[in-house]
């Protein structure tokens, strides 16, 4: 894994969510569940107290906003916090999702003892110099107190479609080509940390970006095609993933991330995941 060139502060919060294997390659588990901010009562997140606890122990860290860190987790449980701190918008208005703004201070992340926080910048919407501004407020803010960023490629309403293939021209859109373009950017504006999709070509966007870089696991997918994703990401050269639904909406999201682990850490292939998948589910019924 690439540290570059950051002071010890920052090197240790990165040491704590980006875990060794045996051969020494660090690699991360992040547990997302920031979707409130924005989608409100999220299937699966309800009430996160139920279906988040199990499963935190298995995390590398948590990604949540403060709302759902304040009032549904256990402070007490160590497992560190990267910390949502831009947003403004709802799924209720999706023509003004890139409309974001920072929404909670660094002082307030640093208050709720987070290693990070999280920002999402959306490139080539009409939002786009607002969030790359706050990604570079925020990264000078950190600095100060050794906090990481996270940058996230948060694509809108108007490029979702596009990058699940399904917009009008998305025949002509080349997904690699804009997520190594945003990545980069948000590299060049202070991030330590990249999370982006995984697509055809990867390997464009690996290239173009230095820092650490994990995987979104956007809307839930079957277990199988969920691990395969992941597999492929590890072996293209991510450092881990984000993973949120995929993980939370699972039949069974304590056999999931157990999974998940067992390729971003062990380097199982998808098909001996989701063996073991199905082996820890039959465990616990
Ligand atoms: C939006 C986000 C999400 O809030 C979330 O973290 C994504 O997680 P997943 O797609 O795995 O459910 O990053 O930009």
């Amino acid at each position: 894994m690439n540290y570059g060139q950051l002071g010890w502060g920052k090197l240790n919060r990165l040491a704590q969510i980006f875990r060794p294997d045996s051969a020494g390659n660090a690699h991360t588990v992040m547990l997302a569940m920031d979707h409130p901010y924005f989608y409100g009562p999220t299937t699966g997140l309800e009430d996160p107290r139920r279906t988040i606890t199990p499963l935190v122990p298995y995390a590398d860290a948590i990604s949540p906003a403060k709302g759902t860190l304040e009032y549904c987790l256990d402070p007490l449980v160590p497992t560190p916090v990267i910390l949502r701190v831009t947003g403004g918008n709802s799924m209720t208005r999706r023509e003004e999702l890139s409309d974001e703004h920072i929404i909670t201070s660094v002082e307030e992340a640093v208050r709720l003892n987070a290693v990070g926080v999280s920002v999402s910048v959306y490139i080539d919407t009409e939002h786009q110099a607002q969030t790359i501004r706050s990604l570079g407020k925020l990264a000078n803010e950190c600095s100060q107190c050794g906090l990481l960023v996270l940058g996230i490629t948060a694509v809108g309403a108007k490029l979702e479609p596009m990058v699940k293939g399904e917009g009008e021209g998305s025949a002509d859109f080349d997904a690699a080509k804009y997520f190594a373009h945003a990545g980069r950017i948000i590299q060049e504006n202070g991030a330590n940390i990249v999370k982006t999709y995984f697509v055809d070509n990867w390997e464009q966007v690996r290239d173009g970006i230095q820092v650490p870089i994990v995987i979104a696991g956007g809307k839930k997918i079957p277990e199988r095609e969920a691990l395969e994703f992941t597999a492929q990401a590890i072996a293209a050269g991510a450092e881990g993933v984000d993973m949120g639904r995929n993980i939370f909406q699972s039949e069974d999201p304590v056999a999931m991330i157990q999974a998940v682990r067992s390729v971003v850490h062990e380097g199982r292939s998808a098909d001996d995941a989701f063996v073991l998948f199905n082996e820890l589910q039959g465990a616990a019924g």
